[in-house]
């Protein structure tokens, strides 16, 4: 039997560490993407589905396929209060934010410069600086692998979250996003509650101005993962009682949390990492960012078992300092497939099926 080929995966991954995989299939139509991956499934052969490769971590050689989500397509319609657009799981969603300003059709650009596809962005709700993906969500088409079925979601169905999603949870391994749906407003409602956007006013401010604000803040505060390997924060922020809460600030009166409406808090991982003096710790090439102590670097040379053994010395850290337990963002892709952080101290789990972003 010829051997088969190895390919690197250093250009697929944000953090820009070398490994490779058995297989690497790109599709560049929804119907190429249904089939590969239906047919990849059906013979229960190891795959992942990789979009802009921003929410992963590499930490060996993947001995499966990965096949790498091309399709491109954006459709627009409207009615007389909403733009509703089309968009193909492939595209970059940066781009999508700037295709709808140059568009006048506003409303994504609190989102901008997040790096990734649009596929990925229902999987773990990405948000930032006031909105959320569900917030825009009309629906989500995905592909079940079970059956075959090209299914729609409407925004409701999909149980978002904070970073969650039911693609993320129930039909996790079972399930390829296709395309999005997204639903803008005609009467266009600036989001200005997070800190420098309050400088404008909701009357007079432009989704321009929104857009280049947001572009100066992420330049300013998050490394580009085209100069500076990452994969955006790290660790979620932490959700904890208001009990708990309050124990903490006790302890810590400046520690930096936010009310939800469940009565619970969520803590800002940063404030956490930062105040426990890990900005700047390195193991290898990996670091602790010093702008943003959320998000993990690659400063040239870093493994991926390097940026894992950081993630797991800023966990214990923060577990010994705070009683908080910290909880990846990224997916982390092994040998086998995706395993969980708490796996590098036990046993690998072993995965066979799963979409990632
Ligand atoms: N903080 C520190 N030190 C740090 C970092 C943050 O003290 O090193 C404090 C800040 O001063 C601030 C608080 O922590 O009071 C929160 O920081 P920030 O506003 O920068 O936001 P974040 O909670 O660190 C989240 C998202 C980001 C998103 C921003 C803005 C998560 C895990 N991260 O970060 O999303 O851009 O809010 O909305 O929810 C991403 O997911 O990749 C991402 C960048």
């Amino acid at each position: 039997m010829p051997a088969e080929a190895i390919h690197s995966l250093k250009s697929f991954n944000t953090f820009g560490v070398d490994y490779s995989c058995r297989n690497l299939i790109t599709v560049g139509t929804k119907n190429e993407l249904i089939s590969v991956c239906s047919k990849l499934f059906a013979d229960s052969k190891p795959f992942f589905v990789l979009g802009g490769g921003s929410n992963i971590l590499l930490t060996d050689d993947y001995q499966g396929t990965v096949v790498k989500i091309a399709s491109k397509g954006i459709e627009c319609h409207e009615d007389d209060e909403y733009y509703y657009l089309n968009v193909e799981a492939g595209e970059e969603w940066h781009q999508l934010v700037e295709y709808c300003l140059t568009k006048a059709m506003p409303g994504l650009e609190n989102l901008a410069l997040i790096p990734g596809t649009v596929g990925a962005a229902p999987i773990q709700n990405i948000g930032a600086y006031g909105l959320e993906f569900m917030d825009i969500c009309d629906w989500v088409e995905f592909v079940d692998l079970r059956s075959g079925k090209l299914t729609r979601f409407k925004s409701d169905e999909c149980q978002f979250g904070y970073r969650e999603s039911i693609f993320k949870a129930e039909l996790k391994g079972v399930t390829v996003v296709t395309s999005v749906g997204i639903k803008l407003a005609k009467r266009w409602q600036p989001r200005l509650s997070y800190g420098p956007l309050k400088q404008f006013e909701a009357d007079s401010v432009t989704p321009e101005q929104v857009f280049d604000c947001i572009c100066r803040i992420r330049t300013e505060k998050l490394p580009d993962p085209a100069v500076i390997g990452n994969a955006g924060s790290f660790f979620k922020n932490p959700i904890v009682s208001t009990t708990r809460y309050k124990k903490l600030i006790e302890s810590y009166p400046a520690l930096v949390g936010y009310f939800l409406e469940d009565g619970s808090v969520k803590l800002a991982a940063g404030w956490l990492i930062d105040n426990a003096g890990l900005k700047g710790v390195a193991v290898g090439d990996a670091a602790v960012h010093e702008q943003q102590a959320l998000v993990l670097i690659n400063k040239g040379q870093a493994s991926g078992r390097d940026i894992l053994q950081l993630a797991m010395r800023v966990i214990e850290t923060i577990k010994n300092k705070f009683d908080v337990i910290l909880e990846a963002e990224p997916r982390i892709i092994g040998a086998e497939g995706e395993r969980e952080l708490e796996d590098e101290r036990t046993v690998g789990k072993k995965t066979s099926h799963y979409s990632s972003s």
